[in-house]
């Protein structure tokens, strides 16, 4: 039986065991899940006993998706662009490898919603982790523009300097926004504290398509700010959740695993 787990802190709310035992009945892998609680001073303990307990991966999760950069032997490049790792793979050779599966989870979910990005005006708000994560992997879909919009905007200048290279992208402050956008991204945690983010209506056209990166039993402060708009397409971050796990998955297993029922079988646990 091959063991994988999830390392962070707080992890007892984690939903990916449940994610990746559901993956693994589909093509019957023989293999185990289990969340393991890192205290915020030995993550790197923690981590090297599970591999050296025989571990064959793992998924990295808050807070210490960036103290991994310096943990693993080989990183992939959208890890580095990513600035973290999400996924650790044992690989042949012995060596640990280190990947970032969010971004391609995003672009998979947003692709099973069947929201069109190539030729589009996006806008990704907040400047963080999440945000630096979906950069690389949003430009390579060839929107006509990313704009990149934080609270602080220095952060926003400096992801968009730091992408420029892979496509057109702009920034500015939350409050400095104008014109409308066809797809809107939220990767700021300003939901997690209940704050609703400070928008103007003019950001959206009746078919703009909204995606919260958030999730949770309620509707998060942004999608309710949608909603209230008049605005049909509205989508939280789960399948996202999902298919970054299935992404980790594939690395491991060697298998794609079908989101689809394990997204349904999730919604329903939370509700
Ligand atoms: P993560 O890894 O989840 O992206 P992070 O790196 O701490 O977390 O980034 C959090 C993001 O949410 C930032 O863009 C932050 O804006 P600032 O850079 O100005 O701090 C944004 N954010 C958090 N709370 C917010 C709030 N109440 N209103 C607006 N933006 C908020």
């Amino acid at each position: 039986m091959d063991r994988y787990a999830v390392i962070g802190n707080p992890i007892s709310h984690s939903q990916s065991p449940f994610i990746h035992s559901q993956f693994a009945g589909q093509s019957s892998q023989p293999m185990s899940y289990e969340r393991i609680l890192a205290p915020m001073d030995d993550f790197a303990g923690v981590l090297r006993r599970f591999m050296q307990e025989g571990g064959k991966g793992c998924n990295i999760t808050v807070p210490f998706k960036t103290d991994v950069l310096g943990l693993a032997e080989v990183l992939t490049e959208r890890a580095e662009l990513a600035g973290a790792v999400n996924t650790l793979h044992l690989q042949p050779d012995g060596r640990w490898l280190g990947d970032n599966t969010d971004g391609a989870g995003l672009i998979m979910d947003l692709k099973r919603l069947g929201i069109p990005l190539a030729g589009r005006r996006l806008l990704l708000l907040g400047a963080g982790g999440a945000a630096r994560g979906a950069m690389a992997p949003l430009l390579a879909e060839s929107p006509a523009e990313l704009v990149v919009a934080n609270r602080t905007q220095s952060r926003a200048d400096e992801l968009a300097a730091r992408f420029a290279r892979f496509g057109k992208v702009g920034s500015c402050a939350l409050d400095e926004l104008a014109g409308a956008f066809d797809v809107i991204i939220n990767s700021t945690s300003a939901s997690l504290q209940g704050d609703a983010l400070a928008l103007t209506e003019s950001l959206c056209h009746p078919q703009t398509r909204v995606y919260d990166m958030m999730y949770g039993r309620d509707e998060t402060a942004f999608l309710r700010w949608a909603r209230e708009l008049g605005l049909e397409h509205r989508h939280d971050g789960l399948g996202m959740l999902v298919s970054q796990a299935a992404e980790s998955f594939y690395l491991w297993r060697g298998v794609r695993p079908d989101v689809v029922p394990v997204l349904a079988a999730l919604r329903a646990k939370l509700e």
